[in-house]
């Protein structure tokens, strides 16, 4: 009989502290939604004790989702860990993951701790964990960087105290493949009772080894949980992806033998969703889950695949998600059909009332844009579960003027509080006009550190989406918009960006 790997997503919690990637707890639990319809085993929801903001939404998870496990990361002490345990209380299942760091360069520079002290505090925090929850994981951050004479000895001593996993972070994504696999074969052999614990790899992309170096802990080290996040994100080069990692041990299952509960047909949506959540594009190469990831552009593959599939294509695209027939909707569609749509597309709307505002959205799409596509659709929810009745800004109309040899001029109407308001300007361009027109009022101060336009579905014809991110006395978020008036998708971007910087949400770094 095989043995099943694990999938643990990190995507609300590692993902998240990549920086321009923090979501509001409705994103997150749209998201959540998501990763259970994947079947994946645990969702790291969130680092409760870091602030308001992420207790809450690891609450709002932990109360909504069913078939995953929960988890919230927290440092290895007493006030982080109530945190977490009671931001799990209405949990099915819930995990407590504690760390602590045990490389001589993290105790010494960064914690201040001899290794003594880490070890009890380990130890400690564990003991106090495990009286809270049944399921607690310890992570020795930089675990891949620290002496195994350490760890071995730190690591038995959790596991005597009740950690039911043990994962060995490669935090700043310096492992190598074989290495990696042997460094966790070793901890597993040297540790007497390393089989009281399931073994966890979690590698981060510095080198671009994340989804190798993890399958190798799996393969050498025996390693039976991945830590993962959709399209890798997170900090610097971002994690293992979990599409990735998912696709490989199932693909090659002749090599890996392990069983996986992935739902995988759902691994698109959740790819495109966290994308245009957080603003974060998928390039067209990247495996799985990029536009060009299934593409034969080459005469002799397209001959080859139209005589036998399996001549270029290790995978089959709708295992993934991806549909052959992407023109889904028009103008005389149903909401019945926009309904069925949504679910197909894995989107589940909270209420009758979001239904019927989104089906009012695509209708005025329809009426302007002859095909919608599914990427319209998810452009289009996804604005929907950004943008509500209780935020401070929202986007009415514009009209703008551009022509050579003219400084281009813009207005808009915009509500802000309630009230609308009027504003315009002129800029280098249509859209700095219409953004400078908005700022003209609102007067937020923020610098503007990323702008972007993706079209749609690749055409002219398509919806521009737009990506703002923005800082403001340190704190970065994005606004993400979408229209087929690419000015308009700005605005709405801009917008966006503002009610997510007027919402109050402070956070702390994970690792701080
Ligand atoms: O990379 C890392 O070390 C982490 C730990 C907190 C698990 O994310
Ligand atoms: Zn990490």
């Amino acid at each position: 009989m095989s043995d099943k790997l694990i999938i643990f997503d990190t995507t609300l919690r590692d993902g998240e502290q990549s920086p321009g990637a923090s979501m509001n707890k409705d994103e997150k639990l749209r998201i959540a939604r998501q990763l259970e319809r994947l079947k994946v085993d645990v969702i790291e929801a969130g680092f409760a004790a870091s602030s308001n903001g992420d207790f809450e939404a690891v609450q709002l998870i932990a109360n909504a989702i069913k078939d995953s496990t929960i988890c919230s990361l927290s440092r290895a002490n007493d006030r982080d860990i109530s945190r977490a345990a009671e931001a799990l209380k209405g949990a099915a299942n819930a995990r407590i993951h504690t760390f602590i760091a045990t490389s001589a360069l993290h105790m010494e520079k960064k914690l201040r701790m001899t290794p003594d002290q880490v070890f009890e505090q380990a130890k400690q925090a564990v003991r106090f964990a495990r009286n809270l929850v049944g399921d607690v994981e310890f992570s020795p951050e930089d675990g891949y960087r620290s002496d195994v004479d350490f760890l071995c000895r730190v690591l038995e001593s959790v596991i005597d105290e009740g950690a039911t996993t043990i994962n060995v972070p490669d935090t700043v994504g310096y492992a190598i493949p074989e290495l990696y696999g042997n460094f966790i074969k070793t901890l597993r052999e040297r540790i007497p009772n390393s089989d009281k614990a399931i073994w966890s790899v979690h590698c981060h992309n510095d080198l671009g080894m994340a989804v190798a170096n993890s399958l190798a802990g799996v393969k050498i080290g025996g390693a039976r949980q991945v830590e993962c996040t959709i399209n890798g994100l997170g900090e610097r080069a971002g994690n293992c992806s979990l599409e990735e990692i998912v696709m490989a041990v199932k693909t090659r299952r002749d090599y890996f033998d392990l069983d996986l509960g992935i739902d995988t047909k759902h691994i698109l949506a959740a790819s495109r969703m966290v994308s245009q959540t957080t603003g974060f594009v998928v390039q067209p190469n990247k495996a799985v889950v990029g536009a060009n990831a299934f593409a034969h552009a080459s005469g002799i593959h397209q001959d080859g695949v139209l005589k036998a599939r399996d001549t270029y294509e290790i995978m089959r695209a709708e295992d993934v998600g991806w549909s052959a027939n992407k023109i889904v909707l028009g103008k005389l569609s149903g909401r019945n059909a926009f309904k069925q749509r949504l679910l197909e597309l894995g989107v589940q709307m909270e209420s009758e009332a979001e239904i019927n505002a989104a089906f009012a959205k695509f209708k005025e799409l329809a009426d302007r844009k002859s095909e919608i596509f599914d990427e319209d659709i998810l452009a289009l929810v996804s604005e929907e579960s950004v943008s509500n009745e209780k935020d401070q800004f929202g986007f009415v109309s514009l009209s703008q003027h551009s022509e050579t040899g003219e400084r281009p001029h813009a207005s808009i109407v915009f509500t802000f509080g309630g009230k609308e308001v009027k504003g315009s300007s002129d800029g280098n361009g249509p859209v700095d006009a219409s953004l400078k027109a908005i700022e003209a009022h609102v007067k937020s101060g923020a610098e503007m550190v990323l702008y972007s336009v993706n079209a749609i579905s690749g055409s002219t014809e398509s919806q521009g989406e737009v990506t703002v991110r923005l800082q403001n006395s340190g704190r970065v978020v994005n606004g993400v918009g979408s229209d087929p008036d690419i000015v308009v998708a700005s605005a709405k971007a801009y917008l966006s960006a503002l009610n997510k910087l007027h919402s109050k949400a402070d956070r702390v770094a994970a690792q701080g």
